[in-house]
């Protein structure tokens, strides 16, 4: 194929999001994991159910940062994951140093590339990778929102008996605890959701939402959620690989809209072939307004605690 993407990391998220680029037929893609044989394994093994998925996709796996060279997107999972009982918050320097290293290798091996951070906590590494790399702020991101939308969607869906997809959500703010799910702006096949849902129940499905990652960590007991999170990033993957100017929530770098200035936050915007082409102002309340800068002051917080 004549595209390319790079998924550093092959762990859960990473592999399974590499599995999803094939099989949509996005690109050729390259996992690049530290892990010896790891990648190269994962990637033959995608390869050998091409024939029964029928996708012409190429994967490979590989140890070399370098094996980025020439792609035009990027997704960095690398990092480790929430053990039970652990914040997102609490991967913050470890992780640091691993997304700093691999943006090192980003910016050097393939520097016109767009940059997706998958890894935890996302919104402090996507912050990270922008003052690592360095890139125009259009082609660096964090994937949080499409995520917790979905998982909001699908806990209304299962509520009322309908299908996912005329679910629609909206959710802003940080990937943590204070995330913030637009309840006014969610509907059901055009209906208000709040019209639909007793209180009570949509603010426990709120408060289940903002814990969809915790409730699947205890589940597993030995990592974090992986199908959710990669068909998240395949979404926004699809939207700008095929210029699709798609509105998605995204973690991205803000210039003053919704009172957010220089800093990374989950807020709606268009993706498409330059990555954000635009952010999405939509009408909030004095309190909707406050809980966002709630989150992004507890992104800041973190991030101060890196040092850049
Ligand atoms: C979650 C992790 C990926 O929300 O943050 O499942």
């Amino acid at each position: 194929m004549n595209r390319k993407v790079t998924v550093f990391g092959a762990g859960f998220v990473g592999s399974t999001t590499a599995q999803r680029i094939a099989e949509k037929q996005l690109s050729d893609v390259v996992m690049i994991d530290v892990i010896e044989g790891m990648p190269q394994g994962k990637a033959l093994d995608m390869m050998e159910s091409a024939s029964i998925e029928g996708f012409d996709a190429k994967v490979t796996g590989s140890n070399d940062p370098a094996a980025c060279a020439d792609s035009d997107l990027v997704v960095i999972t690398s990092g480790i994951a929430r053990k039970p009982g652990m914040s997102r918050d609490d991967l913050l320097k470890t992780n640091a140093g691993i997304v700093g290293s691999v943006c090192e290798s980003i910016k050097k091996h393939v520097p016109h590339a767009i940059v997706i951070v998958v890894s935890n906590p996302v919104d402090v590494m996507t912050y990270l990778a922008g003052v690592k790399l360095g890139f125009p702020k259009n082609r660096v991101m964090g994937m949080a929102g499409v995520l917790d939308s979905a998982r909001l969607r699908c806990f209304i869906a299962m509520e009322l008996g309908v299908p996912m997809r005329d679910v629609d959500a909206v959710v802003l703010g940080g990937h943590g605890d204070d995330m913030v799910p637009l309840v006014r702006y969610t509907t059901v096949a055009g209906k208000k959701v709040e019209d639909l849902i007793p209180k009570g129940k949509l603010d426990a499905m709120v408060a289940r939402t903002r814990n969809g990652g915790a409730e699947i960590v205890s589940l597993l007991k030995t990592g974090s959620a992986y199908y959710a999170p990669s068909a998240a990033t395949v979404d926004m993957v699809c939207a700008i690989l095929n210029d699709e100017k798609r509105v998605l929530p995204c973690a991205v770098w803000c210039t003053g809209q919704y009172g957010v200035k220089d800093m990374f936050v989950g807020v709606p915007c268009v993706l498409g072939k330059n990555g954000v082409e635009k952010i999405v102002e939509l009408q909030l309340t004095g309190d909707e307004l406050a809980q966002l800068k709630k989150s992004a002051d507890h992104v800041l917080e973190n991030v101060k605690r890196l040092n850049l």
